[in-house]
């Protein structure tokens, strides 16, 4: 497999690369898509060399190896130390997966009202309703609204509201990455105690302390015996269908925050990138977005139903995904085994392997004038198309990666895409939003990863709250 940025001098090739691809991560990725867009491709990182598979057939060839071949686990474990930053459990047994996909999906419809309750408390403290414009730190609103919502779903009131639980939770996934680094380097043996010194240790901690009397109770009560309603929550279903070593206090609150960790910062990069995509064309997309939701809301009220029919601001949340991207290098595997392709190229036991995202999402050959953000580029293909749902923010693709592809996509995609609607929908209904003139969001990468913005202050101002469209007209 061709190597990029490695040069011709032998010695010190792959060092040669990682720098280089430390430097211009986006020019190497570029460059590499180039010349071996039907193929493969290496670069190396400081830690990893990847082997990067550009050609569609290829990558949906990798994506349905098992899993004791290319592990998806393998990867998320290594990037961020997860046996001893997150939990053992949480790296080894992955039950919490379908309670994710299956459970909580099924109770987005069941939770819309108590989301809506928290968006609105977090809009009203956190924004307020500022009569003219006003500077607003948008990433740092969002991040908290997206932690209340998240934790209403996960735990009902019992958390959404606990201001140290919350701040906790936003925290903890920075202190994972951080703490990460600092034990890497060390050998395995010696991480369980380095660990303890590191700032995820008192997050855990804390963690504890803050949940662990609510898990305890869940795990002492015999709810049918003791003829009490069963909570219906994140934590009971856990709680339900942890296998019986993960059933303990300290395991379940683990889980708990290590899906804080999968939510909080995923949906609000997200969101916060469509949102400076909507500051920068204000004018141009607001009214017909805002009238979209005002047109679909029941009684004044957005519900699942309204959910549902907001095909142009999905289409413009997709957009934005495709647009902004969340990394260079999406649908990574490790080889546990040597996995051979069709065409005979050998993935060696101990590689890594990976689809390069970014360039896929900037490829004419599958978006017509990729350079271009077009928010209702997937409304129109969804009118055009036989199959409409297949464009749909929900639904991925090896053209379309924010959310992964095949049998380990993001499971949370439906609950956090039904968030980011309810939450870019409130907005439109209550403020108006543009980047202040001369500013616009940072686009950066270390190695493979995006940097998100989250320093960019946007302007926003209150606007009348109307009834909807049939309520108006009733
Ligand atoms: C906009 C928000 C989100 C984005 C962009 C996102 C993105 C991703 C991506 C790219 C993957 C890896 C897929 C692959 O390599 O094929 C993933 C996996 C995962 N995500 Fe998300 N995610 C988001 C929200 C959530 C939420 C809200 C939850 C939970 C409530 C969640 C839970 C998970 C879990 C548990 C996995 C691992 C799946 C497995 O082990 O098979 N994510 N996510």
């Amino acid at each position: 497999v061709p190597s990029i940025g490695y040069g011709s001098f032998p010695l010190f090739k792959q060092w040669r690369g990682a720098i280089g691809f430390m430097l211009h991560p986006v020019a190497y990725m570029k460059e590499g898509y180039a010349k071996h867009k039907d193929s493969y491709f290496k670069i190396s990182t400081l830690q990893d060399e990847y082997v990067i598979v550009s050609d569609k057939e290829k990558i949906a060839e990798y994506l349905a190896a098992p899993d004791h071949v290319l592990n998806f686990q393998d990867g998320a474990n290594d990037a961020v130390q997860i046996p001893w930053t997150m939990g053992y459990g949480v790296a080894h047994r992955t039950y919490h997966v379908p309670a994710v996909r299956i459970t909580l999906t099924q109770h987005i419809a069941a939770n819309i009202a108590g989301m809506l309750e928290q968006i609105h408390e977090g809009m009203d403290t956190l924004i307020g309703k500022p009569a003219d414009w006003v500077e607003v730190p948008i990433y740092d609103v969002i991040v908290k609204i997206v932690a209340k919502v998240s934790n209403r779903a996960f735990s009902g009131t019992l958390l959404c509201q606990n201001e140290q639980h919350l701040n906790n939770a936003i925290a903890y996934a920075q202190d994972v990455f951080l703490s990460s680094e600092i034990i890497r380097a060390f050998p395995n043996w010696l991480k369980p105690f380095l660990i303890m010194l590191t700032p995820i240790y008192r997050r855990r901690r804390l963690a504890i302390k803050l949940m662990g009397s609510i898990v305890q109770e869940r795990l002492d009560t015999d709810y049918e015996a003791q003829g009490k309603k069963k909570p219906d929550d994140m934590i009971q279903w856990l709680v339900d269908s942890a296998p019986p070593i993960e059933r303990t206090m300290p395991q379940i609150v683990e889980r708990i925050m290590a899906l804080n960790v999968a939510s909080i910062h995923t949906t609000t990069m997200t969101l916060t990138s469509a949102l400076y995509i909507l500051g920068a064309e204000w004018e141009k997309y607001t009214p017909i977005l805002r009238a979209e939701v005002r047109q679909h809301c029941e009684g004044g009220e957005i519900t699942k139903q309204t959910l549902g029919k907001l095909v142009k601001l999905d289409s413009f949340l997709r957009e934005s995904g495709r647009f902004n991207n969340t990394g260079l290098v999406s649908l990574n595997r490790n080889a546990r085994k040597e996995f051979r392709f069709k065409d005979g190229t050998v993935i060696p036991a101990g590689a890594r392997v990976g689809a390069p995202s970014l360039a896929i999402h900037n490829d004419p050959q599958y978006y017509l004038e990729p350079e271009k953000f077009d928010g209702f580029r997937f409304s129109r293909m969804r009118e055009e198309s036989a199959k409409p749902m297949k464009h749909q923010m929900v639904s991925t693709d090896i053209d379309y990666l924010p959310f992964g592809h095949g049998k380990h996509a993001c499971p949370g995609r439906f609950f956090a895409v039904n968030e980011m609607k309810l939450i870019f929908a409130n907005l439109l209904l209550r403020y108006d939003l543009k980047l202040i003139p001369g500013t616009a969001p940072a686009r950066m990468f270390i190695g493979t990863m995006a940097i998100p913005e989250t320093k960019l202050k946007v302007l926003m101002r209150s606007i009348p709250i109307q009834k909807s469209h049939a309520a108006a007209e009733a």
